[in-house]
């Protein structure tokens, strides 16, 4: 196929990333075709800056008609995910969407039955971090048994610190209206697909408490501590801020046959029992004691190009080179995850999980009816180097 022809619509802070990954050649076989941003006066200084000179677009809907796009990536704000992802697909193009999938689950499913009707088309999603090594070894080495079966998964994500100058420059952060949730839906979205996705089952059940604007100005969570069970027994907590400093990113996952650790996404350690600890348990006659451990340091560091090995795989799917890694049919898990945490801090008790549709997006609309007006767009760009 010839080379993919894609379109980036939001040209913000991370559209800005993808601009400069296409036009420096970093994804073979794709070439910026067209930008589009709501925001004209922006979209035309982002232009200039990046020596941008494609057709450009303020209405999504006038670069999926112009005929200059084979595919699209929508980095919008998370509410416009759905709905333009949804526009493209029945455009006939090709569409992959940033990070949250949406902001609840009655839209991400509505934009999953859409994607059903064009099979045709690659509907993905830039989940960067499936492509981290270290988070790729863990869930096969759980699905190959290593483990055991899952008792217990801890992560403490606490290291993308905030501070106020962040939440400022754009009007619809943390906002009920414009964003629709806080950290949960801007930074925990990455660790809320891969929890699932490494133990290879979904929470049945979450409580969690969520602080709102515990740390900053702001209206929605930026202070999370939830506890979760899943169908076999086992618990997990997930502790997630934008206000820690220093912070925290240390996932531990506890099998009857041993434990991993991962810190920073990037030291990977396996502890592993001599003997499985269910059997120890039945067989040990000598009262204190505990099944002998191996220490094994697995990984140590292990850099990559994570969202453009994303791109990449995004454009030789479309070219037919090679299968979709990241579906965006994967989305609703971690859409799933952070609405039952927010709707347990609402409803003040545990829910059960798959959530009730109807009930979230109803108790999200009482949050956005009497949350605070939206503040005038500053029309500001920050450098995300680093922040993922
Ligand atoms: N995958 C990652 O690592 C990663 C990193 C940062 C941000 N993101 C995601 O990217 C998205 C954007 O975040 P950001 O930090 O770039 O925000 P941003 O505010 O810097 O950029 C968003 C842009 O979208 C434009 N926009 C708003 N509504 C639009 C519409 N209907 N049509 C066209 N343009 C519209 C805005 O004017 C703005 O320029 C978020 O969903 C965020 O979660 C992903």
């Amino acid at each position: 196929m010839k080379t993919v022809r894609i379109g980036i619509i939001g040209f913000g802070n991370q559209g800005s990333a993808y601009v400069r990954m296409l036009k420096e050649g970093r994804i073979r076989g794709g070439e910026l075709a067209a930008v589009c941003d709501i925001n004209e006066e922006k979209l035309n200084a982002q232009c200039e800056k990046f020596e941008v000179d494609c057709p450009r677009f303020t209405r999504h809907t006038d670069l999926l008609a112009s005929g200059t796009v084979d595919a699209v990536i929508v980095t919008t704000p998370h509410y416009f995910h759905p709905p333009i992802v949804i526009d493209a697909l029945n455009a006939g193009l090709h569409a992959l969407s940033d990070k949250p999938a949406g902001v609840y689950t009655k839209q991400v499913k509505e934009m999953m039955d859409v994607a059903k009707q064009h099979p045709a088309q690659i509907f993905a999603i830039m989940f960067n971090q499936r492509m981290n090594r270290a988070y790729q070894r863990m869930r096969q080495m759980i699905a190959d048994g290593a483990l055991g079966t899952i008792k217990r998964v801890n992560w403490i994500i606490t290291d993308w610190y905030r501070s106020q100058s962040y939440y400022d420059s754009g009007a619809w952060r943390a906002s009920w209206k414009g964003e629709g949730g806080g950290v949960l839906f801007n930074q925990a979205p990455h660790q809320l697909d891969l929890l699932p996705w490494i133990v290879g089952m979904m929470p049945c059940k979450m409580q969690a408490h969520c602080h709102f604007g515990k740390w900053h100005d702001i209206e929605t969570e930026d202070d999370v501590t939830a506890y979760m069970e899943f169908p076999n027994g086992a618990t997990g907590v997930f502790i997630t801020s934008t206000g820690d400093a220093p912070g925290t990113n240390r996932l531990e996952i506890l099998g009857t046959k041993g434990k991993l650790v991962c810190e920073n996404g990037q030291l990977l350690t396996f502890y592993e029992n001599a003997v499985d600890e269910r059997e120890f348990n039945k067989t040990y006659k000598g009262g204190f004691g505990a099944p002998e451990v191996t220490k094994k340091v697995l990984m140590r560091r292990h850099n990559i190009q994570m969202h453009q090995e994303i791109l990449q795989n995004y454009v030789n799917a479309i070219r037919g080179k090679e299968p979709l890694k990241v579906s965006g049919f994967d989305g609703i898990n971690g859409v799933e995850m952070m609405d039952a945490m927010l709707l347990s801090q609402w409803l003040g008790k545990m829910v059960e999980m798959p959530i009730d549709d109807d009930l979230y997006f109803a108790e999200l609309n009482k949050r956005i009816e009497t949350g605070r007006a939206l503040k005038a767009e500053t029309g500001t760009v920050l450098d995300t180097k680093g922040t993922y």
